[in-house]
């Protein structure tokens, strides 16, 4: 039984497979052909977090596949009064096929996969977005063919989203260039280490956008940490993807936020809305992704 709780969890070649097979379910989506290996078959979702895009796209996507998707809100089931993540574990993978996480710190999701019985996939967590840097991944590779060598310019700060970016630089062999104020930095977990062919630095974001293939931002204050709201707004004023910075990319790149997003914060209208911007071709891969992710996990490498 395999989990999906962090980038790094698949393999590239896993991941070349993955895209493979989200093409060929976009592609009989949208000629209408029903697609549904999965009947009988149950998945949990628990959210700690809103979610618009992560809670649709599993549920459509767990629905095509012939299955179905229990939305489950942390406040109103007993995790939320404060029954132990093991035991909700043991109890929800005893009635469901496989089970998808949105949780504040990833050794929740960890111990969660540690006491169930079923797949887990990480729908986010504090540290780490899989799900969404592989619909990312994916949006480039359907327009370009490869995203190694490539440079993604990230504005922002560490977050769950540029961390998992990271991740993906070392498995893709693409260079990663953080700009953040300081205070800000990447910082990674179990320490992992990253060489300069993979990850670079910044203050300026113009110097870190420059000859970028994807050019790509988040809020300033990720879910669980809205206490730094008012002083993050400070401090990344100057952090923010304007039509200047899309300027310094290469003349084909692409804008990508994860969304949802604040338009005149991190990113100004004319990109998020211009011709360069992928958000809504990144929000619907999410679902197709997915569905290849919950196949995979549960069957296995299908040929048809
Ligand atoms: N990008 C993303 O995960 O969006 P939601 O928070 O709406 O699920
Ligand atoms: N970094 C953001 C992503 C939301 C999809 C957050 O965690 O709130």
């Amino acid at each position: 039984m395999r989990h999906y709780l962090k980038f790094s969890d698949f393999t590239l070649e896993e991941y070349q497979y993955l895209f493979e097979r989200a093409a060929k379910l976009k592609e009989r989506l949208r000629a209408g052909q029903l697609y549904q290996p999965l009947p009988g078959k149950v998945l949990g979702m628990i959210f700690e977090k809103s979610s618009t895009r992560t809670r649709v796209s599993f549920e459509a996507g767990m629905f095509q596949l012939g299955g179905h998707a229990m939305f489950l809100q942390s406040k109103d089931t007993q995790l939320g009064r404060g029954e132990p993540i093991e035991d909700v574990a043991k109890v929800i993978s005893r009635m469901v096929d496989i089970v998808m996480v949105r949780t504040y710190e990833q050794s929740i999701i960890e111990r969660f996969a540690e006491n169930s019985l079923v797949p887990v996939i990480n729908g986010l967590t504090n540290e780490y977005h899989p799900c969404q840097i592989m619909a990312d991944i994916f949006t480039y590779v359907e327009r370009f063919g490869s995203i190694e060598g490539k440079t993604v310019a990230w504005i922002g700060d560490s977050n769950n989203v540029s961390r998992t970016w990271l991740q993906a630089a070392k498995i893709f062999n693409f260079k990663l260039n953080l700009a953040c104020p300081a205070g800000y930095e990447m910082t990674v977990l179990d320490g992992e280490t990253y060489s300069s062919e993979h990850f670079e630095s910044f203050r300026d974001i113009y110097t870190a956008a420059r000859d970028a293939d994807i050019v790509t931002t988040d809020v300033s204050t990720s879910m669980g940490y809205e206490r730094e709201t008012l002083q993050r707004k400070k401090d990344f004023l100057n952090y923010k993807v304007s039509e200047k910075v899309m300027l310094q990319a290469k003349a084909n790149a692409l804008f990508m936020h994860c969304l949802p997003a604040h338009r005149g914060e991190e990113v100004d209208p004319e990109v998020i809305d211009g011709p360069q911007s992928v958000v809504w071709e990144e929000a619907e891969n999410r679902m197709h992704v997915q569905k290849a992710v919950i196949e995979y996990l549960l069957l296995g490498r299908i040929n048809d």
